[in-house]
């Protein structure tokens, strides 16, 4: 008889291999492998062909029940939801330390609680009374939540039996879970997915909402089991600089919605505060128009919301190599930028730093960004500031082309709304739909020439 393979699985990424090694063949981490239990001999022993019961097959457009969603009592959550939480779903909730997970999953049991559902709350991070601590800061203390600080997997299930299935089950985080029925310590690869197995299995038995927490590595996936990702129905992220007082709830996988949707929240003194209309968020604090300063109608799922782009060049003297920082946006995108300007526009920035920042801790990933940020560059490099009340948009192509984006109409109409009566941006569609004046801008020595030669 065969004799069952060892296998080796990465802590870091999943990946099996049968040998071990060092260095982790998929993702390059070290030392990440650890030995698993050997794969079964079954079905390399048996024919599956037979013996199995027969599955029935149904068409698509069967009568099934509807999806009936329970608010979290937190509009910006359930919009980043797609509607609220789905019974029976298992939700991953991932974010770097401090973020505020915490605070916002407490802040959404108690509301589901108050409104009549049962909610269990198991802390494997805090202890109890720290948890109590919090909800007292939060004004929550009175919510009718079942809390326990428990890391077994064994225990949290052998207690839920003994109870009506809660509607809400929070875990916080999956990495402090530990199931006995594996080898290993709580965080390893294989505790967090059995773990994470024998969790979302209840869920799906009992209808329960279940979310788990998950830490965040460095490079900004979800610690150690990328597993977990294919085995919930909702991945979300909660993102934000710490520094700063605005968090993002993003949905980067949903099973029941839409993903490009978010939710907006403010780290408040008593906890998370929703921002119903975020729209002008990255915006305050603005005053005199200043050179290096450009204003960018950004789209977050179907909502706009205004930026400002500030770009700051400084000349040097002597010949060192100048630095490129930028904070919020892509490097690689800025470096094109530039290098498009130099090319197609005649501007000089080789003996010049540049550094670009999205204020308000803001990350922008829209492509529509490129005009905004041209312009801010440019503002920078000729001292001019632009328009207070102009709002630039467009994709920009190495030719130079000043290339049409989605949702045109939406943006000028928000800015226009909000008082930014100057729209910039590509030719095409845009240009009849929406108020506010436009200006099309078909090549960027169109828009260096804009902000350059008005006198
Ligand atoms: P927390 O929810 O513990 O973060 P996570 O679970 O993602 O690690 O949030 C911690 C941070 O939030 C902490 O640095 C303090 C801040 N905070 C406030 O500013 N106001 C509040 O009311 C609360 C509860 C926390
Ligand atoms: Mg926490």
């Amino acid at each position: 008889m065969a004799k069952p393979k060892t296998r080796y699985a990465c802590q870091a990424c999943g990946s099996v291999t049968h040998r071990w090694q060092g260095q982790c063949a998929d993702c390059g981490e070290w030392n990440t492998l650890a030995e698993e239990a050997p794969a079964t001999v079954f079905s390399s022993k048996h024919d599956l062909t037979s013996g199995g019961r027969r599955v029935a097959f149904e068409p698509l457009d069967a009568p099934s029940e509807r999806l009936v969603r329970r608010s979290t009592g937190l509009a910006e959550f359930d919009r980043a939801l797609g509607g609220g939480l789905v019974p029976g779903s298992a939700i991953l909730m991932g974010g770097d330390p401090g973020i505020g997970k915490s605070t916002l999953l407490l802040q959404a049991s108690a509301a589901v609680a108050k409104a009549g559902a049962s909610v269990v709350y198991i802390s494997g991070e805090e202890a109890a009374g720290q948890v109590r601590l919090r909800a007292e800061r939060l004004g929550l203390a009175g919510a009718p939540i079942s809390l326990a600080a428990a890391t077994s997997v064994r225990d949290i299930l052998t207690t839920l039996g003994t109870m009506e299935p809660p509607a809400l089950l929070v875990i916080d985080s999956i990495q402090t879970m530990h199931s006995d029925q594996i080898e290993g310590a709580p965080g390893t690869v294989s505790q967090v997915r059995a773990s994470a197995f024998e969790l979302i299995r209840f869920a799906k038995e009992n209808g329960t909402a279940l979310v788990l927490v998950g830490h965040v590595t460095k490079d900004g996936s979800i610690a150690g089991p990328r597993v977990l990702e294919h085995m919930v129905d909702v991945v979300m992220s909660f993102e934000g600089e710490r520094s700063h007082q605005y968090r993002i709830l993003r949905s980067l996988k949903n099973r029941f919605g839409p993903v490009d949707e978010i939710g907006v929240f403010a780290m408040e003194g008593a906890g998370l505060a929703e921002v119903a209309n975020p729209s002008m968020l990255f915006l305050s604090g603005r005053s005199e128009p200043i050179a290096g300063s450009a204003v960018f109608p950004a789209m977050e799922g179907t909502r706009p919301v205004l930026v400002e782009i500030q770009a700051l060049i400084v000349r040097l003297q002597s010949g060192a190599t100048p630095r490129r920082a930028v904070v919020g946006w892509d490097n690689g995108r800025m470096a094109m930028l530039l290098a498009v300007l130099e090319a197609r526009c005649g501007l000089n920035f080789s003996s010049c730093e540049v550094y670009l920042n999205i204020a308000g801790g803001y990350r922008l990933a829209d492509p529509a960004a490129d005009l905004a940020v041209a312009a801010a560059l440019v503002s920078a490099l000729g001292d001019k500031a632009l328009p207070a009340n102009a709002v630039w948009f467009g994709e920009v192509s190495l030719a130079g082309e000043v290339r049409p984006v989605a949702h045109a109409g939406i943006r000028r109409r928000e800015a226009a709304k909000l008082g930014f009566t100057i729209a910039c941006g590509p030719p095409g569609p845009a240009s009849g739909d929406g108020e506010g004046r436009y200006t099309e801008l078909s090549m960027l020595p169109n828009l260096v020439d804009r902000i350059l030669g008005e006198a």
